[in-house]
Order: C-alpha cells, then structure tokens, then sequence
C-alpha cells in the first residue's frame, strides 16, 4: 500500500529514541520529510544516522530543542514555520505513589505531555486548515483509560492529551484536517528498555523473567502478553497521517495489544 507521504513533511516530537524514532524512520520509508527532534544535538545526529541506516535516502532534518518548554517550541518554529504533520509524541513517565508525587512534578509532567502539544497544535493547526490538509496524531496511551495507581500524574496527562485531540478535532469539522489520539500499550522502546533492565537488576532475575511476570501481575488483561515493539506502534501512526486515512478524525485508536477489557 502506497500511503501518499511522498510531498508530506512531519514533525516528531521526542524522536531520537523509542516509539518517536520508529514513528520517524516509518514516516521516512513512505517517502515524507521528517523532522527530528530530541533536547541535545549529539542525540538528533544520532538519530538521523539510524534512520538513514535503514533508509539511505531519507529526507530529513534535526532540531535539538526542549518542547516541554515554551521557549523550546519557540525555538522550533522559527526553524519549521510550516509542517503537514505533527505527531505529538513527546512524553515523560515514571512511577511515583501519588502522596510523595510533588506540586512541581505535576507540572513538569503536565508541561512535557500536555502542553507541549498544546503549544504544537496551536502553531500549527491553523495553518493545516488554511490549507485544507494535515495531520495531528497524540501519542498518548492506554494509561488514558486504565488510570495506572502507580502513575497517576502520568494516567491524568495522557486522558488530558486524548480530550485535547477531541476537541481540536471538533475544530476540524468540514475540512481535510483530522486530529486523532493512538493509545499504545506497554512498548519496548528505550526508556521502558532501562526501566526493565533496571527491574532485573534489583531483583537478580533476567530481563524475559521481568516481562513474562510483568504481564502475569502487573497487566494480566493484555492479550498479547508481551511488550509491543515500537514498530508495531508506528505502522499505525504512519496510516494515520495517510491521506489515505480521511475519515478518521476524533478518534482514540488503541493500539495496546487488546488490553484494554473492552469491545469498541
Ligand atoms: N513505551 C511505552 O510503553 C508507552 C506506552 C504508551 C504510551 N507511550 C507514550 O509514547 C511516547 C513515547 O514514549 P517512549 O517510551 O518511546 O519514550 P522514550 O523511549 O523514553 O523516548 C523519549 C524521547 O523523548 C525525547 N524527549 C524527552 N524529553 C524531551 C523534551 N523535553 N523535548 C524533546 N524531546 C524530549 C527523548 O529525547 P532526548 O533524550 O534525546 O532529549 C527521546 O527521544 C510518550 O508520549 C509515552 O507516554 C509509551
């Protein structure tokens, strides 16, 4: 399937690792323009070396900028005033108990998930529907819908990212612009990457022995029983941003290995 990205250009946020970076190498093998972005330039570089390992012709471009911030955002758009794509994937997470979870790490937390696409989706959009073409894909996570107790912070900022995508999306009415979320589930990308080996360190047992009994006791409900690999993410984002995929707007799509106890 030819998903017609070829004259598209698209915005990662937070992809010089993990799902941001699958999402960006897929993007580029379907032709589109990426821009990369992560805080440092040395981990951009790095990044756009992998992708153009697997795609030697990639059309790309790095921009080391902080998004959880305003004057991150500010930064980026003197350097990309116009994109047809923006996957707001950027993201922090951690386990906290919410009595030791702090005034400043609300914020922080709020700031890096949610306002970050605020700001994004503000530039942008406008732009998109004077256009009368683009994209906007959330990355947010079946932790919208199972608030997880070990994360609360994080659960509550990935339900606000899902309302913001609906609500933008209620702005789109009669145009080509959509706005979506995609909610993966528990994914094998570079931070989940450290928080497993991390895990079987502490408990002197192998990363596989971490992963099967993660599935066991902490996620029983998911039905592939395994972590998704950033990849498996991807695909979905990228037909997402297709032209192809026109008459999806405002919806959240799970992609989360059927972890979710529930049938539409
Ligand atoms: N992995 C999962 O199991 C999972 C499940 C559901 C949803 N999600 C969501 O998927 C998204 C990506 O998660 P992930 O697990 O792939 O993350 P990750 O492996 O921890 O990668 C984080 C990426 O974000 C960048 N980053 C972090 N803070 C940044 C900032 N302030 N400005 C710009 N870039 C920044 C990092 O770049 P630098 O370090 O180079 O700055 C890196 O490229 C998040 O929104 C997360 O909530 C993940």
């Amino acid at each position: 399937m030819d998903l017609q990205l070829s004259n598209k250009v698209a915005l990662v946020s937070g992809s010089s690792a993990g799902i941001g970076l699958a999402i960006a190498t897929t993007l580029a093998q379907e032709g589109a323009t990426v821009i990369v972005n992560g805080r440092t330039q040395e981990r951009v570089n790095q990044a756009l070396d992998q992708i153009r390992r697997i795609v030697p012709n990639a059309k790309l471009q790095g921009i080391a900028a902080d998004l959880g911030t305003q004057a991150g955002a500010e930064l980026l758009f003197q350097q990309v005033p116009l994109v047809n794509i923006l996957v707001n994937n950027l993201g922090i997470y951690g386990s906290k108990a919410f009595e030791d979870i702090s005034d400043e790490e609300w914020m922080n937390i709020l700031e890096v998930n949610v306002m970050s696409g605020v700001r994004l989706s503000r530039h942008y959009l406008p732009l998109m529907l004077k256009q009368d073409w683009g994209r906007i894909i959330f990355i947010s996570s079946e932790s919208a819908l199972n608030i997880p107790a070990e994360m609360i912070h994080y659960g509550v900022s990935k339900t606000a990212q899902v309302a913001l995508a609906r609500g933008l999306a209620e702005t789109t009415a009669g145009s080509n612009v959509t706005v979506n979320s995609v909610l993966p589930g528990p994914t094998r990308s570079e931070g989940v990457e450290i928080f497993i080996q991390g895990l079987a360190k502490d408990q002197s047992i192998s990363p596989e022995q971490v992963e099967k009994e993660f599935f066991s006791k902490t996620r029983p409900s998911s039905l592939i029983q395994r972590f998704a690999s950033t990849s498996e993410v991807a695909v979905l984002v990228a037909f997402v941003a297709s032209p192809l995929a026109s008459a999806i707007n405002g919806a959240a799509l799970r992609v989360e290995g059927g972890l979710v106890r529930s049938i539409i």
